[in-house]
């Protein structure tokens, strides 16, 4: 399993991760945006750097993790950029096996090395999974968001979550 950079021709696939994702109903609260944004958008990320990794097993894209400053999530106070906004998606049948937990630390040490204060996210509070390793990584709650009903029909509440950057020490395992 490689974690690399993603690239410009991964758009396709990552696209197709992402809706993959999303059509499973419990995890992401949103689908992916048209091609030709994304495309705009990891264009800038390659020039600039921004931390975004993908997992590929053998030559296919498994999984992806985003940090977005937050210029480029609506925000436009002054300090948005310090913040990154965190994704991650991991195909099904790839999950369990430390992949997740591999893209994370790798999101996070160039999170760092690109200058962002904090990781700020949000997760449904019925994904467990994804909460353990947040925690596990450091993440800490900071307030509770909107109350949805998911497409699988399960009604959960949104959580978001932070990680400082500033004293980051050694992962917890
Ligand atoms: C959440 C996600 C990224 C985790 O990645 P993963 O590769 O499955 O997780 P890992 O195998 O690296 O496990 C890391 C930790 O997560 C926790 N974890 C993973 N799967 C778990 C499960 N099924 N139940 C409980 N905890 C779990 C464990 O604490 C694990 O710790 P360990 O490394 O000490 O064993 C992945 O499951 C995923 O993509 N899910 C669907 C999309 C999603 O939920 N995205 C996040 C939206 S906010």
């Amino acid at each position: 399993m490689q974690i690399r950079r993603i690239q410009v021709d991964d758009v396709p696939d990552f696209l197709a991760l992402w809706a993959k994702v999303y059509s499973e109903g419990a995890f992401l609260s949103k689908g992916p945006p048209p091609e030709s944004l994304v495309l705009q958008v990891v264009e800038r990320v390659v020039k600039e750097q921004i931390p975004n990794f993908v997992a590929i097993d053998v030559q296919e894209l498994v999984g992806a993790v985003e940090v977005f400053p937050g210029s480029l999530c609506g925000f436009s106070d002054e300090n948005a950029d310090r913040r990154g906004y965190l994704g991650i998606q991991l195909a099904l049948v790839y999950r369990g096996k430390g992949i997740g937990r591999k893209l994370m630390q790798a999101a996070i040490d160039d999170a760092k090395r690109y200058g962002f204060e904090v990781i700020e996210l949000t997760v449904f509070q019925s994904n467990f999974a994804a909460i353990e390793l947040y925690e596990k990584l450091g993440f800490k709650l900071t307030g509770l968001g909107k109350s949805v009903i998911l497409p699988v029909g399960l009604a959960t509440t949104e959580q978001h979550m932070a990680l400082s950057l500033k004293n980051v020490s050694k992962i917890e395992k």
